[in-house]
């Protein structure tokens, strides 16, 4: 018995020590520094346990500042289930992952770990695949497209509807629904319409039982990611019959797209018609629109959730906000709303900017070396030589971190201050909420111009927003995206020209 665990333990130090060595060897070879590390207890048991630990208590990304702030280089290695991860806070690195080197990375283990639900498409795939994805749909977000105003105040209505009922509601949960709501209508030419109860069935599924099965979906999807290079064991019945029952309702107007005649003058642009115009495979549609559905739908809700909670937490904040508002849309009606005076609303944008900064709703991301290569710092006694990154090897990094540097963003860096936006102009790779180089966010636009006129016509029409409890902290809860914690509930008081 003994004899074996004495084994099994020389084994793991013996693993954990070929792990530094193979990898200093590498570097040393390659005429590169190596990055420094951090092997503390084998097999990088401990960091698992962290990770594990902080996201069940809900505090994982300031555990990730306090873990990057503690080691005194801004990039380092550290391993986790014996493997090394890079680990960077230096936004030049960022830029050599996203952009410069863009070449030298890919989405690593995300493209096998989402497949088995969103099959292949442009947030799954790396390399040619991707290339040919994003040729496909970046005509799909032109600005004509993303400057449907129309789609946006109808929904927003039927938010109204249930925000003028004067009860406390969990803001993020109807969010979650109007985010649901413009994106189908903006991938199928038809919304869910989840905020007005639609009892629409295609295919046999209702509008309901497709959130509901795209939720399941979701999260079992995720829960394949937190199993890393372990992902093939999550699967069950019930997650196979959801991905079957959220896809026979968008392959519903998938066909439906593909049946209808071509018209190259469109006017009104619907993602799944535009798409169906240069491919006619009903597979390659289905699964793109699902990919963009991930991509857009939480993240905006959060977005518009974090707002919210900034805003309901900084009455003085809201006050101005609704002045901005008011000077620039009037009082009553969002007649003269339009695209473009959106964009020129400051303090609107501000409030967003600052939102994103404070709460990016992509708070960290990874990208994986697909050969031997270097990231432009992190080595040298002063960490400002190039470092070694052998092919494999996946560089983590924290947009959270890097936009709660003082010394890049002031000593008030904690504070929600959409002022601080009035001088600070610059979109480096200091800010980072929508990724940077050539794999930047697709659906931009289409977010803010979502998101800033939802935020406008609350403030125009809501005079307070008022919390349940303003002594809750702001508790994450962090997947791929961000969001708050089981939502939080506000009530709406409208000001006088609507009562
Ligand atoms: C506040 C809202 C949003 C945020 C913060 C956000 C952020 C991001 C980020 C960080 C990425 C890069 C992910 C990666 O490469 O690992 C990304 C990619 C993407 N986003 Fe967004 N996004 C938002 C909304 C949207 C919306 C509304 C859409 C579509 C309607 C969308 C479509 C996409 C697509 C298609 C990609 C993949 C681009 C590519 O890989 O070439 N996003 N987004």
């Amino acid at each position: 018995m003994w004899l074996i665990v004495g084994l099994i333990v020389s084994f793991v130090l013996f693993y954990d020590l070929s792990l530094k060595l193979v990898y200093l060897f590498k570097a040393k070879r390659a005429g590169v520094r190596p990055v420094a590390m951090y092997v503390n207890w084998p097999f990088g048991i401990r960091n698992l346990y962290m990770f594990l630990k902080s996201t069940k208590n809900r505090n994982a990304l300031e555990q990730t500042v306090i873990t990057m702030r503690k080691k005194k280089e801004r990039t380092f290695a550290m391993e986790i289930l014996g493997m090394m991860n890079v680990v960077t806070r230096d936004p030049e690195n960022v830029k050599a992952v996203l952009a410069t080197n863009f070449k030298s990375f890919d989405l690593g283990l995300r493209e096998a770990q989402l497949s088995y639900f969103l099959g292949s498409g442009i947030f799954t795939l790396s390399s040619h695949g991707w290339k040919h994805s994003r040729n496909l749909l970046r005509p799909q977000f032109s600005r004509e497209q993303v400057a449907q105003i129309e789609s946006l105040r109808r929904h927003a209505t039927s938010l109204e509807k249930i925000l003028d009922k004067g009860e406390f509601v969990n803001i993020q949960h109807l969010f979650h629904q109007l985010t649901m709501d413009t994106a189908t209508e903006f991938l199928f030419g038809e919304s869910v319409d989840s905020l007005d109860n639609s009892q629409r069935v295609v295919n046999g599924v209702s509008a309901a039982e497709f959130v509901e099965a795209y939720t399941l979906c979701l999260r079992w999807s995720l829960i394949r990611i937190q199993f890393g290079p372990l992902y093939r064991l999550i699967t069950s019945s019930e997650f196979r019959k959801a991905i079957a029952r959220a896809r026979r309702f968008v392959e519903y107007f998938v066909q439906q797209a593909l049946d209808r005649p071509i018209d190259k003058d469109e006017s009104s642009y619907v993602f799944t018609h535009e798409l169906a115009k240069v491919t006619r495979d009903p597979v390659v549609i289905r699964d793109q629109a699902f990919n963009v559905l991930l991509a857009g739908r939480d993240t905006t809700a959060s977005l518009l959730s974090y707002t919210l909670w900034h805003l309901s937490h900084n009455p003085e904040i809201y006050a101005k906000l609704r002045e901005a508002v008011k000077n620039q849309f009037g009082e009553e009606s969002t007649e003269e709303v339009t695209f473009e005076g959106l964009k020129r609303c400051k303090y609107l944008l501000n409030v967003i900017n600052e939102t994103l900064r404070i709460n990016p709703t992509v708070p960290r991301n990874t990208r994986t070396a697909t050969r031997d290569t270097t990231l432009p710092r992190g080595g040298g006694p002063n960490g400002d030589e190039p470092v070694f990154i052998p092919k494999g090897m996946p560089v983590v990094y924290s947009v959270y971190e890097i936009h709660r540097q003082p010394e890049l963003w002031g000593p008030d860096v904690e504070e929600f201050r959409p002022e601080r936006w009035d001088t600070h102009s610059s979109h480096g790779w200091e800010y980072l909420p929508f990724n940077g180089g050539p794999r930047i966010c697709l659906g931009q636009q289409f977010a803010l111009t979502e998101a800033s006129f939802t935020v406008m016509r609350i403030a125009q029409k809501y005079e307070r927003l008022e919390l349940l409890d303003a002594t809750a902290p702001l508790v994450n809860d962090v997947s791929l995206t961000s969001m708050i914690d089981g939502g939080f509930m506000l009530k709406f008081h409208p000001s006088k020209v609507y009562q």
